[in-house]
């Protein structure tokens, strides 16, 4: 794989190129509009092709360039739908996985916080985490809608919860460091560990940092993938276009493609299979929906951290067991279904309807 880190001095900016060296596709994580001409030449250098280029969050520091990635070469761009970016190709959802090259896969963890649309990238043991988690500090939570708790409670449940040895990609760092773990940061990162929520609130609200130098500037420009309103125009004619030919990775596209493969199953057979027994149910959905209430007997099992945490669950052992799996409306449940078998497991039902359609009987 190709795999580069790239750095924009004028803003301690890191911006991250993955690619596959086998079928040429690449993926950029935040890139930085001053550097258009450096990125393309060092995608023609190894002969690659963007597919994607991915924000972490609506930046307050630079200017992505994205727009211009998607004008001058067709790559899609992907914000969070939670960024009021609506001119982005992908309106980013928690749990989407963007897929590139050879079977490589770009999973997306919510990191709200910072901002609130902030995301995380999960490839392979690389964690690329924008300004929600840097090395020994996090982002800001004073303006775009910060949140202290909020960047408490998604560091410590959702990043910290991988695999010590995960690497760490910050969207900054002042110091010129270049990389962490899951394990250092949880550990010794000032900011959070061994500190309570309130701790931690307490210190982001005592920061008293300036205003950033080009937020006026770069948050609405941002908003525009980095395009002025000429180059918008441009893009939106240009997106027209190329929009239907291409291979769209959206939410329902990918949910739509998992139910060709997975078996389905309505409430009533469900009720059936749990009275009959020998059924391991799996709850798909975040910890808080399943805190609001689940089925009887089911496991949690968030679908954004299938992968790392079942092989760590007794109850899916067995990789021949029936498991019936849920989610609260049936697709992300179809997906982590689809997940499953190719993981092994034999025989995996997804419930259609979800837990909404539970609850109705
Ligand atoms: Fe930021």
């Amino acid at each position: 794989m190709i795999f580069k880190q790239l750095f924009d001095q004028e803003t301690w900016t890191y911006t991250y190129l993955i690619a596959d060296p086998a079928n040429k596709e690449a993926v950029f994580i935040d890139p930085v509009n001053t550097h258009i001409d450096d990125y393309i030449a060092l995608l023609e250098s190894h002969g690659l092709q963007l597919k994607y280029t991915l924000e972490t969050h609506v930046h307050a520091d630079h200017i992505t360039a994205g727009g211009l990635l998607r004008q001058r070469l067709g790559a899609q761009t992907g914000v969070s739908h939670l960024c009021g970016a609506e001119t982005a190709d992908i309106q980013i959802q928690d749990g989407d996985i963007f897929t590139f090259g050879n079977g490589e896969k770009i999973k997306v963890i919510a990191t709200p916080g910072h901002t609130r649309g902030s995301i995380s990238f999960l490839w392979r043991d690389h964690l690329f985490t924008g300004d929600s988690l840097f090395i020994g500090g996090c982002g800001r939570t004073d303006f775009q809608g910060g949140d202290a708790g909020a960047l408490y409670d998604c560091i410590t449940q959702r990043l910290f919860t991988l695999p010590d040895e995960t690497l760490v990609y910050p969207g900054h760092d002042y110091q010129g460091r270049w990389v962490s773990s899951i394990i250092q940061e949880r550990t010794s990162n000032p900011r959070l560990a061994g500190k309570s929520r309130e701790q931690f609130i307490e210190i982001m609200a005592n920061l008293n940092l300036p205003k950033p130098r080009l937020i006026d500037e770069a948050v609405p420009a941002n908003r525009y993938c980095g395009l002025d309103e000429n180059e918008r125009q441009d893009a939106v004619a240009a997106r027209e276009i190329a929009r239907p030919v291409r291979n769209v990775t959206t939410t329902e596209a990918m949910v739509a493609e998992a139910k060709q493969f997975i078996t389905e199953v309505n409430v009533a057979t469900s009720q059936q299979l749990i009275a009959e027994g020998n059924i391991v149910i799996v709850d798909t959905r975040e910890e808080s929906e399943y805190a609001a209430g689940h089925l009887d007997a089911a496991v949690l099992l968030p679908r954004g951290v299938l992968e790392f945490k079942i092989g760590a669950m007794p109850q899916l052992a067995d990789k021949s067991k029936a498991v019936l799996i849920y989610c609260r409306s049936g697709n992300r449940s179809a997906l982590a279904a689809l997940t499953m078998q190719q993981l092994g497991y034999t025989n995996v039902l997804s419930m259609a309807g979800g837990y909404e359609a539970w609850q109705k009987g």
